[in-house]
């Protein structure tokens, strides 16, 4: 495994984490996992030298919170914990904004079975009049030990440099792959400003998977990818990705690795945050780490491939 420290937090991170979306066990976008096997996944990561785990309160309601503190019960210390809260819409100074972060939080510690969180991060981007009160917010869970670091799960650049305006800001979680790289901005500002970034959505929801080279999608009726990755211009989109197949030539890496590995050696990114269903899919991408990077040409020929992908279908959509 390899480590990062990620940006002013001085944290040192695993660069391959676990999206704990998946583990929210209520039929929502990517979650799927049983909770004895979430629970097993996410103690099986510390054998693979991963470290980090990113959720949120809204990721079934809490439940994949819940998962997380069963599983880390007798091992809090060892991980570090990035769960997110939406902010309210209000007037400027509103003590609703403020009650519903603390609100929120608690909830949070409780699930977690914690007093304290790593990372909070914002998961809705905060209207302007109560910025000002959601930092001041932010800042105060910080002093009472309650929140160690804070920032945002957000790709704007012009709403990140509000933020700063107002208070510390750490942690930027931005979305990309290799099919929308649309996030490259907010990274570029990262790096420049020495935000630590967790990278959402790396394998573009799966589709970068390699699952789809040979075979179409055949989801559940009930997956909310399935209208995305089932429809015409999914199934063409998938064909065209099968043409990435060239960078798993030679058992150098897979192609959950190589879609990783892309992202762990651009400009700015800290960690990425595959979502993983089980020990199997968390061995083969804490694994990404390892694997040899891309080649120059190897990048370019995956952007050309790729970026066509993006351009006709919404497979590399990023979720706000
Ligand atoms: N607004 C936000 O802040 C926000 C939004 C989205 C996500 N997130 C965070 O980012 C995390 C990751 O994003 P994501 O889950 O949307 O997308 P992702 O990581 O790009 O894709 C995850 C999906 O890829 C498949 N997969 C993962 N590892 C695999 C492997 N080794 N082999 C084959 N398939 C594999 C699994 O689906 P199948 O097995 O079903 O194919 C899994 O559900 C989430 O868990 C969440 O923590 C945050």
């Amino acid at each position: 495994m390899e480590y990062a420290t990620l940006g002013k937090t001085g944290l040192r991170v695993s660069r391959v984490g676990i999206g704990c979306w998946q583990m929210a066990n209520d039929g929502s976008w990517g979650s799927g996992a049983t909770d004895e096997e979430s629970i097993a996944t996410i103690q099986h990561a510390e054998t693979l030298g991963i470290n980090l785990l990113d959720t949120s309160a809204s990721y079934g309601n809490g439940h994949s919170e819940v998962v997380i503190g069963r599983a880390l019960k007798d091992r809090r210390g060892r991980f570090i914990v990035a769960t997110k809260v939406k902010p309210l819409p209000g007037a400027p100074g509103d003590e609703a904004a403020r009650q519903e972060i603390v609100d929120i939080l608690e909830g949070s510690l409780k699930r977690l079975q914690s007093d304290y969180v790593d990372i909070l991060q914002l998961h809705r981007d905060p209207d302007e009049p109560t910025m000002a009160v959601v930092m001041d917010t932010l800042a105060e869970l910080k002093r009472q030990g309650k929140v160690r670091w804070y920032g945002i799960s957000a790709n704007n650049t012009q709403l990140i440099r509000q933020l700063q305006a107002l208070g510390e800001l750490s942690v930027v979680q931005v979305g990309y792959n290799m099919i929308n790289r649309g996030g490259e901005s907010t990274l570029a500002l990262a790096n420049a400003e020495n935000l630590g970034t967790l990278i959402r959505m790396p394998l573009a929801s799966g589709a970068l998977a390699g699952k789809y080279f040979k075979a179409q999608p055949n989801m559940t009726g009930d997956d909310p990818r399935k209208s995305r990755f089932e429809s015409e211009r999914g199934v063409a989109a998938l064909k065209r990705l099968s043409d990435l197949r060239f960078l798993t030539e030679g058992g150098r890496r897979t192609m959950v690795q190589a879609a990783l590995r892309f992202i762990l050696d651009t400009d700015g990114v800290t960690s990425v945050i595959p979502g993983a269903k089980n020990r199997k899919q968390l061995e083969e991408n804490a694994a990404a780490a390892d694997v040899p990077p891309l080649s120059p040409e190897e990048r370019s020929r995956a952007m050309l491939i790729a970026g066509e992908v993006g351009s006709i279908s919404s497979l590399g959509l990023i979720q706000s």
